[in-house]
Parts: C-alpha cells; sequence; structure tokens
C-alpha cells in the first residue's frame, strides 16, 4: 500500500505527538511479543488515552482538521434527519435522541435546533462518545449555540439499558477497528510489527475467530475468495451492534456510514480491502504512517451489520444512499424554506447540496441504514429507491 506522496508536512507540534504515539505503539508491539493484529494497532493510533486520534487534541475535523463529514458540510444533513427523527417520535411518545460518536458537536447542534423548529423536541438528547476530549468539544458547541437547550443533553458512559426514541450513528462504524486478512491456501492474518523502528505489514496464521469470520463470508458470497485475496472484516461491529440494539426498547437506529453490501465488498476486483485514511484532507490507504494524528478508517459491510441485527431481533427498516435519503425525507422542503435567503447564502447552499448529495461527492457512497424495534411504520427516507435487497 502506497500513501500519496503529495501528503503534507505535519507541523512540529503535530509531529512531536506522532513521535510519542508511535514510541507507544513500540512498546505495545515489544509487550505482545513482536506484533500487533491490524484491530490492535488500529485500536491503539485512534484511542489510546491521552495519545490516540480521537483521545488528543488534534483538529480532526472541518477545514482545519483532516476531513469533513456530512454535518460538517452542511447542516441541510442534520436538518433533515431531525425531520426523520421527528417521525419516530411521533410514533414513540415520551421517546428521546441517542447519539453514538457525536464528533464536533455540529450534528447535535443541528438536530436539536430543527427538532425545536418542528416542535418535536424530545426531553432527552443523549450522548454516547468514546472520546473525553470530543464529549467536551460536544458540550461547548451546544452551550454556544443552543444554550436554552444545553440541560436537555447529557453524556453517557455506556448504552442506557433501555432507550426508546432514535439512535443515530454517522461515521462511527467506519471508526471501529478492523482486522486484516490475506486468502492463500489458509487464511492469514495481516499484523503490524517493527522493523527498524518502522512499521510494517507481517503475516501469521490467523486467529479461529478470524478464519470463521472469513469462511462465512465464503459461505454467503458461494464461492471462495482468491489466494493473494487481502481485505478487512470488522470482528467489532457485529457485537457493537448487538449491544445497541439490546439497549433499543423501541425506535429506529440510524447508521450512516460509507459502506456497500458484502456482495460488492468482497468483489473479486476489491483485492486490498476498503482502508481509508486521512491527513489534512487528502485521503490515501497507508494505516502505517503519521501514527496518532490521521484518521484510519475502513469502510463499512452492511451485510454484516444487518446480519447482526437481524439476529438481535431487529428489522431492517430501509437501507438507501444518503443522496436518496436526503431527498426523500425533506431536502426540497429545507431548501424552499431558504427561498428568501441572499444570493451568497444560495450558492453555498447549491455548493452544499451537491457535496451531501452528488455520486461523485457523498451521495452514493455513504448509505443510510435503518433498523428498528417495535416500531413498523413507514419513514418517509425509505419510500422510494430503498436498496434492502442489496444486503
Ligand atoms: C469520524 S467521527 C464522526 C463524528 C460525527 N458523528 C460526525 O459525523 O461528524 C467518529 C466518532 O465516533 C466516536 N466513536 C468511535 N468509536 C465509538 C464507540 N464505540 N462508541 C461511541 N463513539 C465512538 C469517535 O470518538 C468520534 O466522535
Amino acid at each position: 500500500m502506497q500513501a500519496d506522496d503529495t501528503l503534507p508536512e505535519p507541523d512540529s507540534l503535530s509531529a512531536e505527538h506522532s513521535a510519542r504515539v508511535a514510541a507507544h505503539l513500540h512498546a505495545r508491539i515489544e509487550e505482545a511479543g513482536g506484533s500487533l493484529s491490524f484491530a490492535e494497532f488500529m485500536q491503539e493510533s485512534l484511542y489510546a488515552p491521552g495519545l490516540g486520534y480521537y483521545a488528543a487534541g488534534a483538529t480532526k475535523f472541518g477545514e482545519a482538521g483532516d476531513f469533513v463529514t456530512a454535518p460538517e458540510v452542511s447542516s441541510l444533513f442534520g436538518r433533515v434527519l431531525a425531520r426523520q427523527c421527528a417521525e419516530v417520535l411521533a410514533r414513540v411518545p415520551g421517546g428521546g435522541v441517542l447519539e453514538l460518536g457525536a464528533g464536533s458537536g455540529r450534528l447535535a447542534v443541528d438536530v436539536l435546533g430543527s427538532l425545536a423548529a418542528l416542535d418535536a423536541l424530545p426531553d432527552e438528547y443523549l450522548i454516547l462518545e468514546v472520546s473525553p476530549e470530543l464529549a467536551a468539544r460536544q458540550a461547548d458547541a451546544i452551550e454556544a449555540a443552543l444554550p436554552e437547550m444545553r440541560a436537555r443533553v447529557r453524556w453517557l458512559d455506556s448504552l442506557p439499558e433501555a432507550h426508546r426514541g432514535v439512535v443515530i450513528a454517522n461515521e462511527v462504524l467506519d471508526a471501529l477497528p478492523v482486522e486484516r486478512f490475506v486468502r492463500r491456501e489458509n487464511v492469514r492474518q495481516i499484523r503490524v510489527a517493527a522493523r527498524d523502528r518502522q512499521f510494517r505489514f507481517v503475516e501469521s496464521d490467523a486467529p479461529g475467530i478470524l478464519e470463521d469470520a472469513v469462511f462465512a463470508i465464503e459461505d454467503d458470497l458461494c464461492r471462495a475468495l482468491a489466494r493473494g485475496f487481502t481485505s478487512e472484516v470488522s470482528l467489532g461491529a457485529a457485537p457493537w451492534m448487538t449491544d445497541v440494539l439490546a439497549s433499543l426498547q423501541q425506535g429506529v437506529a440510524f447508521l450512516f456510514d460509507y459502506g456497500l453490501p458484502r456482495r460488492e465488498y468482497y468483489a473479486p476486483d476489491r483485492d486490498d480491502g476498503w482502508l481509508r485514511c486521512h491527513f489534512r484532507h487528502r485521503a490515501h490507504n497507508d494505516p502505517l504512517i503519521l501514527p496518532g494524528i490521521q484518521d484510519i478508517t475502513a469502510w463499512v459491510d452492511f451485510t454484516a451489520v444487518a446480519e447482526a441485527a437481524v439476529e438481535s431481533g431487529a428489522d431492517v427498516a430501509g437501507f438507501v444512499t444518503q443522496s436518496t435519503f436526503l431527498v426523500n425525507a425533506g431536502l426540497g422542503a429545507e431548501l424552499e424554506a431558504e427561498d428568501d435567503a441572499a444570493l451568497v447564502r444560495q450558492i453555498a447552499l447549491s455548493g452544499e447540496v451537491k457535496m451531501l448529495t452528488l455520486p461523485g461527492a457523498m451521495g452514493e457512497a455513504f448509505k443510510c441504514l435503518a433498523l428498528s424495534k417495535g416500531f413498523d411504520a413507514p419513514l418517509s427516507a425509505f419510500l422510494h429507491a430503498d436498496r434492502t435487497h442489496t444486503l
């Protein structure tokens, strides 16, 4: 795997931080006897307390950071999502919203503001965030934009025992650590070792749990993966989904992410996997560089997520592209509300709509998977062009 050789140089503070994270990773590799599984390496790089990309002070989001997410592109994303949440909340009296992995807090601000405008404000907006640094940022963002609503927002340390209403997770599944494997005669695990203080990939026998996961994929595809085929599998996604759905007693979970149905995820020509790293708005696929100061993600196998959901007693309420979600759920109405806005605002909105919906931007790669429990009313976002059959 090659990083883009036009990646910018980190500034000196970031470089110093990265050196500390690298030292931590080298120590972990040594402690583990010479190598870490890729999932362990990703976990430490992103979440090691006080060091990892999400656990330390990197800007991450927006222009000054490394990547933009849909809520960072435009408030339209949260405004339309709020309309969909309002539909659910209208049928789950007393229900609330639970947002997982709330990033900068931007989505929470947009959803809360729009729910208030729609007269559908829940009593509580719960946030479960693994990064204490981001949780503090989220509180500041809500306090600054919606001080009157700050009291409704509560941060949790773990999933609530029983939640009713809506669950939202935008770009959280792609941030869960994945295992990497290569199919040879057997399934081999790709691990991370070090030589001359540089990280490098090495292969070893796959543990049973990884081997079983790859065999299950092959069973489902009705073919063996080609020799040399390299990809990822998220062993954490199914238990995460099961836990989230055990918490959801009644309502709908909306999961947005870049991802695909399994058949496309493991298509024969996609033989180097789906890792995507972000540094200063450059996307590349080398997770071994810039430790602690670049984001490491993997596209999502939505079939695996849907399977876990169904196994834990939930229903798939719909699976659409982000573009379809937004158009079906009220993008037009949100734009109409801006009809009288100044020309400069109209021009900005038009750029935002393109970014959110065009196939070459975020419109097609990003999908929304909706999972429901005790809720069978139709949802606007999935009334047209539902792709559940592709999962
Ligand atoms: C790529 S960011 C997306 C942030 C935000 N949702 C947005 O769209 O801008 C991933 C977020 O998920 C959080 N996260 C990662 N693993 C998580 C987990 N297991 N539970 C809850 N949040 C998690 C990260 O700390 C971060 O806030």
